[in-house]
């Protein structure tokens, strides 16, 4: 099958991607996956930070891998274990991070529980625009608001941050969120009922001088790196301030992730810091999020698109940390 290959080395991904002209293996199926013809993928941006750490790439990934984690496609094999599925189904979802077998190829095999059926009419590209970001969005928000609640989304104009702003809103909350002076139609355009823009001062300076006091946090972009630790004026004791973005893979990543867990203990459960956590069964919330798309009441924001050769312009694209939503890959099969 056609598919690109990365090769761990020290280069930056882009680099390291190959699309070997004789194909790949299709790759195996185990009994409780279905095997998917791939229509599109979408890059995200741990499909490259994995891979440019350096000597733990080297250790990590030992042999060529296929990066892409959102998928959508048609069933050609189902698993001996699954039922819930059949040949010619028209699913969407998404992998694991790094995968071995990814949605850069055309066949790509994937857990039952981790797709749902796409509905008459919806289409590929608007799919893998929801899956792992619309996935993120939702664990990071339903489990903790309530209609009327007051959040505050930091980075509402990214992959993440375009679904989280609208599942908020579908949600009852009353939205404020932050983006460069660029994107605030945009995000104003998702339904935010408050933009800040970071790009004319301090983030934190700002919500502190309107006065607002939040229910929840969503932290997308990771920056302010100090901003959970600054939340106790506007967040409410025992809101909770949930990491989607890290300032980094590395040393000053771990240092926040850590800093703010041991704050957070400290803090005694008054704001409490928690990492994002996606549930391990991930139909039901696909299910939820295409019945919305199908509604009318989420849109997918796309970027740019790129053909299946272009993955390497694709990934500069979303290496930008500009990209307004998200950066679509289409899967040839010809
Ligand atoms: N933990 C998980 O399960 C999980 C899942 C998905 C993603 N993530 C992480 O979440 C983060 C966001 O992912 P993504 O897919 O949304 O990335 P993305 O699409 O690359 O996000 C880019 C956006 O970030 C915004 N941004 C950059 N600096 C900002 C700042 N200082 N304040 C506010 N917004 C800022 C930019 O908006 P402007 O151009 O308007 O500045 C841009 O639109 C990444 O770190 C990713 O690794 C985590």
């Amino acid at each position: 099958m056609k598919g690109w290959h990365f090769y761990p080395s020290s280069n930056p991904l882009p680099q390291n991607l190959s699309l070997p002209p004789t194909g790949i293996p299709i790759p195996p199926l185990k009994e409780t996956e279905i095997l998917v013809r791939n229509h599109s993928t979408t890059l995200n941006p741990i499909d490259y930070k994995l891979f440019e750490l350096g000597l733990i790439t080297r250790l990590i990934f030992r042999k060529a891998t296929t990066p892409g984690i959102d998928i959508c496609g048609t069933v050609v094999k189902v698993g001996a274990k699954v039922t819930k599925y059949k040949i010619d189904d028209v699913v969407y979802g998404s992998l694991p991070p790094a995968p071995t077998y990814g949605g850069l190829a055309q066949y790509v095999p994937i857990a039952a529980h981790a797709v749902a059926p796409v509905p008459a009419g919806l289409k590929a590209d608007d799919m893998v625009s929801i899956g792992v970001v619309g996935m993120t969005a939702y664990a990071a928000l339903q489990p903790f608001i309530k209609p009327g609640d007051k959040v505050f989304i930091n980075g509402g104009s990214g992959g993440v941050g375009v679904m989280a702003v609208q599942i908020a809103k579908i949600l009852g909350a009353h939205v404020t969120t932050s983006c460069s002076s660029a994107n605030i139609e945009l995000v104003k355009s998702l339904g935010a009922d408050a933009v800040l823009d970071y790009t004319a001062g301090s983030i934190v300076t700002q919500i502190k001088d309107s006065g607002a006091v939040f229910d929840h946090i969503v932290d997308n972009a990771g920056v302010p790196v100090d901003l959970y630790q600054a939340c106790g004026p506007f967040l409410r004791p025992k809101g909770k301030y949930v990491q989607v973005g890290i300032a980094g893979f590395n040393l000053a990543g771990l240092r926040q992730g850590l800093g703010n867990k041991i704050a957070s203990l400290w803090a005694w459960g008054k704001w409490e810091w928690i990492f994002v956590e996606a549930p391990g069964e991930l139909t039901a919330t696909f299910v939820q999020l295409a019945e919305w798309l199908g509604e009318g009441k989420l849109r997918t924001v796309i970027d740019s698109t790129f053909e299946f050769e272009e993955v390497r312009e694709a990934f500069e694209t979303l290496k930008t940390g500009r990209a307004r939503g998200k950066v679509v890959v289409h899967v040839a099969h010809d």
